[in-house]
């Protein structure tokens, strides 16, 4: 990977986070933000469709998805660790075989990944600089869902966002977060062709569902 935010994604998700997070996954289910996307996504209808998962970590959606009968995913992570340990769960869950995994930054390797009917990036666009490649790039590959979670962009976000970037810097690490214009990225996904149909503010987090129009 060349960018250098995903190579600090290795270090920020490591095995140590990827398998606190499998067992709080094991334990209470996905988080409050992806329940609410896995609703909006099941309320259209996930079944016998495809889903590609850009950095999907302990692979929450793509579990749940596949139980209710999505027929495959393809998940595509900047983090080893976090790959491991989704596909630990799905061994465990017996739908290993309906998975592909890929390592590496999305916008690196987007050429080489099919479209899907269903794309999501959970907490995903925070971590990259470069909003309108990777929006661009993942929105492209939706032929029917796209589905994002990502901050709010208020002055209070933005502000805590530069406190963990401080905390990143003087831990040598080119991790950052990013706190992406809402209308910017609504304007790249729009720009490919989809519409609105589901937004949801909670906390810190929006939750943004589109279909192709
Ligand atoms: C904050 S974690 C979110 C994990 C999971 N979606 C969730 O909500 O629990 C961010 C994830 O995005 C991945 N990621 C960040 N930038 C990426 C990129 N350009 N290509 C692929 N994965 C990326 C990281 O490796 C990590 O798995």
């Amino acid at each position: 990977m060349s960018c250098p935010h995903c190579r600090g994604a290795e270090k920020v998700f490591d095995k140590g986070v990827a398998s606190g997070d499998l067992d709080a996954y094991r334990a209470k289910g996905p988080s409050r933000q992806t329940r609410l996307l896995l609703e909006a996504i099941r309320h259209w209808g996930a079944e016998g469709r495809t889903l590609l998962d850009i950095g999907g970590g302990v692979g929450a959606i793509q579990h749940e998805l596949l139980a209710v009968g999505a027929a495959a995913a393809v998940h595509v992570d900047a983090s080893t660790a976090y790959l491991g340990a989704s596909q630990e769960e799905a061994a465990r869950r017996g739908h290993r075989e309906r998975v592909q995994y890929v390592h590496g930054d999305f916008v690196e390797v987007a050429d080489g990944i099919a479209a899907a009917d269903i794309v999501t990036l959970d907490r995903v666009v925070c971590c990259y600089p470069d909003m309108p490649a990777l929006v661009g790039a993942s929105s492209a590959r939706a032929r029917q869902l796209y589905g994002l979670v990502y901050p709010r962009d208020g002055w209070w976000m933005r502000l805590a966002g530069k406190v963990f970037n401080l905390y990143f810097r003087v831990q040598r690490n080119p991790f950052r977060i990013f706190v992406h214009s809402s209308s910017a990225v609504d304007a790249v996904v729009r720009a490919n062709g989809l519409r609105e149909i589901y937004r949801e503010r909670r906390g810190l987090w929006q939750v943004a569902l589109y279909t192709r129009s």
